[in-house]
């Protein structure tokens, strides 16, 4: 675990310095602003590790910059059963595999669950087999109605009290969407950052009580 963890940074360190991937097919990314930043990096991995997360969950794979800082927090403790769940239904066509291909050059290929679909079709399969997660994070699709169908499913997939990071909260369909589960549903807002004035994340958190509303409950939000 420790050499991978040394693998995933030397990636990280890599792409964070030169902005750029190229693919197994020739084609050359830039990853940025595509890609999280280092700061919101920064952040995520500390929350993985605050939390002691084993079991992750990620909406829009992209790049896999984000997944490298998921797993640093993941390895951090040096888990032999870190588990990532990597959603995204373009890694092969607009991403041309780049994501994946980071995962192979840091070698936790072995340690990811990958699943080529819309999260709101993957989402619900994956609460009908059962399966629960530590910790998600969100940076798909960030249209109204995606974003909120990703919380309503990540808030039953996710641990009672656990994380749910969201990026691009500057974006009102992102802030409305979560202020819904916020202001009706019990959950907290942990932090809201703005690395610059332009992008925003915030970390929220699920509650811990049970769901007894009364069929009629409705906070507008
Ligand atoms: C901004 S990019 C993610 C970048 C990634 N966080 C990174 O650091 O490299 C948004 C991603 O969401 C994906 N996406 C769009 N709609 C989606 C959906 N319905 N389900 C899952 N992923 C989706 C896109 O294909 C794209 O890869």
């Amino acid at each position: 675990m420790a050499n991978t963890l040394e693998r995933t940074r030397d990636v990280l360190g890599r792409v964070l310095r030169d902005g750029t991937a190229v693919a197994s097919d020739g084609t050359v990314h830039d990853l940025f602003p595509v890609a999280i930043s280092a700061a919101e990096g920064d952040s995520l991995r500390r929350w993985v590790q605050r939390e002691d997360a084993r079991n992750t969950i990620e909406v829009g794979l992209g790049y896999g910059v984000a997944a490298l800082f998921v797993f640093e927090g993941l390895l951090a403790r040096e888990r032999s059963r870190a588990h990532h769940v990597a959603i995204d239904p373009n890694q092969g066509t607009r991403f041309a595999n780049c994501g994946l291909q980071l995962f192979e050059e840091a070698r936790v290929n072995n340690l990811v669950e990958f699943h080529g679909h819309e999260s709101q079709l993957v989402l619900p399969r994956l609460l009908s087999e059962g399966r629960t997660f530590d910790f998600a994070f969100v940076d798909g699709n960030h249209r109204f109605e995606g974003v909120f169908l990703d919380l309503a499913f990540l808030g039953r997939l996710v641990r009672a009290g656990g994380i749910v990071f969201v990026d691009d909260y500057q974006l009102p369909a992102v802030a409305r969407a979560a202020s819904f589960f916020l202001s009706n549903l019990g959950w907290t807002l942990e932090q809201s950052s703005a690395s610059d004035p332009s992008h925003h994340w915030a970390v929220l958190r699920t509650s811990t009580m049970p769901d007894t509303r009364p069929f009629d409950y409705y906070l507008d939000f």
